[in-house]
Parts: C-alpha cells; sequence; structure tokens
C-alpha cells in the first residue's frame, strides 16, 4: 500500500538502501526504508493515518519514523526538505533529487532504489553500478571523502564485507589506510565507535570481521594495547564455538554476545587498560563498572576451578554450582572459551545445560514455620539443603525438610 498511498499524493516513493540491497541478494531484512521525492512526512502521515500506526518525525530532516501497532517500523526520508526559518516566514524548501540522495550514501551496494508505485511497481533504479558490485561482491565508496565525511564506515565498510563475504574494493581500502593515517579516527566520537563496534560484534562472523580490523590497523583506534596475538585469537575462536553451541541449546536465552566478544577481544589487557578502552568508547559509568566487575569476577572464578581441577581428581557438583552461580551467561560462556582446560570447561557446561536450574523445594516459608526466625541463617540453611540436593543426598521434599531441621 506504501506505493498506493504514493500515487494519491502523487508522490513518487522507493524502496533503498539495505532493503533493496538484501531484496537483491535474496537474503531477508525487516528494516524498510523509503524515500519519497517530495515530503515524506505528508506521505508517512497519510500511511500512518489508514493503517493505525504512529508517527515521529523530525520536520527539519524531512524524515519520519511509522510504527505499526506490532511495533515493525518503517523508516521515511523525503528528498525534498521543507523547513520554516522563522515562525510564520514561508517555508524553506531545498529540492534534492534520489539521486543526490543516494550519492550521500555509504557504498555503491546500498545505493539501489525499487520503486513501489503501482505504475512500474519493482522498478530498480541503479545509478552508481550497485548491480555490478553486488555482482562482483564488492564494497566502493561512492567518492574519495566518503571516509572523511563520516569515519564510522570504515567500520561498517568491514561488516558488510565481512557479513555479505564480499571484498573492499582496492581503492576504497587505500582510502580506508589514508583515513587512519592522517588520524581522521581520532575524531569519532566514543558513542559512535562503541555503537559500530557493538553491531559488528553482534553480526554472526565477528571473528573474521576483527581480524580484518587488526590489518586495517582499526584495533588501535579502540586502544593502542589492542593487539592480536595467537592466545587472543585463539580465545575469540572458542567464543565462537561456545556461542554457536550455546545458541543452539537455548534459543529463548538472550545472551548479550557482544559482550561475550567483548570481554574476549580484551581479555589479555591489562585492568587499566580495559578501562580505558571503556572511556574511549564512552560505556556508561554504570554499565563501565558492570563489564570491570564481569571481566574481574570471571577471571577470578576461573582462576580457582582451574587450581582446584588441577590439584583433585573429583571435583563436587556443589562446588562448580556455587562457584559459578554469580555470573551472568555472558561470563559463564567467555570463561569457557577462555579455559585451556578440558576439564573445566565440561564443568561449565555441565552448570549451563544441568544445574543453573537447580533448586531446593524447601523454601524461607518452610524455614518460618519450622520457627526459625527470619535473618542470614535462612540463606545459609537453604545452602545447605541446596548442596545436598545438587550432590544427590537428599531428593525429596520430606528429606530436604529434615535436613533442614
Ligand atoms: N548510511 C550511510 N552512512 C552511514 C550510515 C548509514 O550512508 N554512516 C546509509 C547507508 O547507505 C544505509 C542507510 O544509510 O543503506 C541505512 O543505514 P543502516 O540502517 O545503518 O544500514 P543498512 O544498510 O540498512 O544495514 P543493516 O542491513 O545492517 O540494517
Amino acid at each position: 500500500d506504501l506505493g498506493r498511498v504514493g500515487d494519491e499524493l502523487e508522490l513518487p516513493v522507493y524502496a533503498i538502501g539495505g532493503f533493496a540491497r538484501d531484496l537483491l541478494l535474496g537474503g531477508k531484512n525487516d528494516d524498510i526504508d523509503i524515500s519519497v521525492e517530495g515530503d515524506g512526512i505528508l506521505f508517512a502521515e497519510t500511511f500512518a493515518n489508514r493503517h493505525g500506526c504512529r508517527i515521529k518525525s523530525h520536520a527539519k530532516f524531512g524524515t519520519a519514523v511509522i510504527v505499526f501497532p506490532d511495533k515493525a517500523k518503517i523508516d521515511v526520508a523525503s528528498t525534498r526538505l521543507e523547513y520554516y526559518e522563522t515562525p510564520g516566514a514561508l517555508p524553506t524548501v531545498e529540492r534534492s533529487s534520489l539521486k543526490m540522495d543516494l550519492y550521500r550514501r555509504d557504498f555503491t551496494v546500498n545505493t539501489l532504489a525499487v520503486r513501489l508505485n503501482p505504475q512500474n511497481f519493482g522498478l530498480l533504479i541503479d545509478y552508481f553500478g550497485a548491480c555490478r558490485d553486488l555482482k562482483d561482491k564488492t564494497i566502493r565508496v561512492l567518492h574519495n571523502l566518503s571516509f572523511v565525511e563520516d569515519p564510522t564506515r570504515v567500520f561498517r565498510a568491514v561488516r558488510f564485507e565481512q557479513r555479505l563475504n564480499f571484498q573492499i574494493a582496492r581503492h576504497t581500502e587505500n582510502l580506508i589506510r589514508n583515513a587512519v593515517k592522517m588520524g581522521f579516527l581520532d575524531k569519532l566520537g566514543g558513542r559512535r565507535l562503541l555503537n559500530e563496534l557493538i553491531i559488528i560484534l553482534r553480526e554472526r562472523e565477528p571473528v573474521r570481521a576483527i581480524l580484518r580490523m587488526e590489518s586495517l590497523g582499526l584495533l588501535r583506534f579502540i586502544h593502542p594495547d589492542l593487539v592480536l596475538d595467537s592466545e587472543n585469537i585463539r580465545i575469540l575462536d572458542e567464543v565462537k564455538k561456545v556461542v554457536t553451541w550455546f545458541e543452539l541449546l537455548y534459543q529463548q536465552d538472550n545472551v548479550e554476545t557482544w559482550v561475550v566478544y567483548f570481554l574476549a577481544l580484551t581479555s589479555l589487557v591489562s585492568d587499566d587498560s580495559f578501562w580505558e578502552t571503556c572511556t574511549r568508547l564512552s560505556v556508561s559509568e554504570h554499565y563501565r563498572e558492570r563489564l570491570i566487575d564481569m571481566r574481574v569476577h570471571g577471571e577470578q572464578v576461573l582462576k580457582v576451578m582451574e587450581q582446584k581441577a588441577a590439584r583433585e581428581n573429583t571435583v563436587r557438583r556443589s562446588d562448580i554450582f556455587f562457584w559459578l552461580r554469580s555470573l551472568s551467561l555472558e561470563v559463564l560462556l567467555y570463561i569457557m572459551a577462555k579455559t585451556r582446560r578440558e576439564d573445566v570447561r565440561k564443568f561449565i557446561s555441565l552448570y549451563v545445560t544441568q544445574l543453573r536450574g537447580v533448586s531446593c523445594s524447601v523454601t524461607g516459608d518452610d524455614l518460618k514455620s519450622m520457627g526459625l526466625p527470619p535473618g542470614p541463617r535462612y540463606r545459609e540453611v537453604l545452602d545447605v539443603v541446596l548442596k545436598a540436593r545438587l550432590n544427590g543426598e537428599v531428593s525429596t521434599h520430606a528429606d530436604e525438610l529434615l535436613l533442614a531441621r
């Protein structure tokens, strides 16, 4: 119906960007970006009214987001901007064409437009050789100043290259190396850099992208100590295996995989450098504390487990449980990847697959009805019962009550 609304308002409407790119590549992309040759906000309002959607618009930029009741979104941009310099004055109108709009984009493969108006529906518009580059699997900028205008594009180039299994064109790669040499990336704000890094670490193949960033000299813009050696690469490769294993088993569990990769990437730098990395990336104070705690706590627990495993032949299930129970899934997966000991990896996998779900059936209320006054004793007693249950020493509620007594 987007095209029909366009016709009613006599506005040409196009699907552009990643949506058009992935359509041609045969992949799926739920983010629809629309470009309207004319007043995009009027278009978005009309469409939204008809479909019971909300819109959020930015008159100054001529953009709007259509939000459907199920939260699906469509981004709408105008190639004609209309704004009022002063209240009551006539609007200033800036006209631009679809072609100009597409020329401002990062890479040729993102410059396709698909017409949505019923007449010529599906017509593919390719001003800048996008089809050729999609066929040749090439990531290419549209002009030499692209990375100067927006240094985040350096990271986007790596992301698209790795995700699509493309190759950054030679001239484009030279421009990246030049941007690195000239220090353009220093100007990149921490938040934007963090956003790009998170998106990369959430992709399917972050390790390849990390290696590529290293080869282009990009990691040192995050922190000079971020240099990959074979141990670092081993840990990152293990993270990939562990995350894949976990996602296959627990599709419903929400794990922030980027955090696991981030901990692995920074695994071998000092605590001070880790702190500086978070500062460079403008990680909020609260989240920085959390990340540092994850890292320090994870390392401590891992050390204890490795020492114990090296010394003793058998480790009890309750020991594994109490070592690991305060760690988040992200940290569990990180230390599982980091350890070189097969037995410790098995302990962590046992905890993730079985032990973390174990609880005792005795509750605080049971203890209360036994006459135990509420206080820290509750926790101790419940832990004793839980320990017995984990080690198979009790299995029924009655046994647990007896033990609690
Ligand atoms: N864009 C750009 N420069 C940037 C960011 C975005 O030129 N620094 C352009 C790109 O051409 C892109 C469009 O804005 O196609 C939309 O951006 P985004 O949603 O980030 O990119 P997608 O291509 O949709 O990527 P993804 O598939 O990861 O959503």
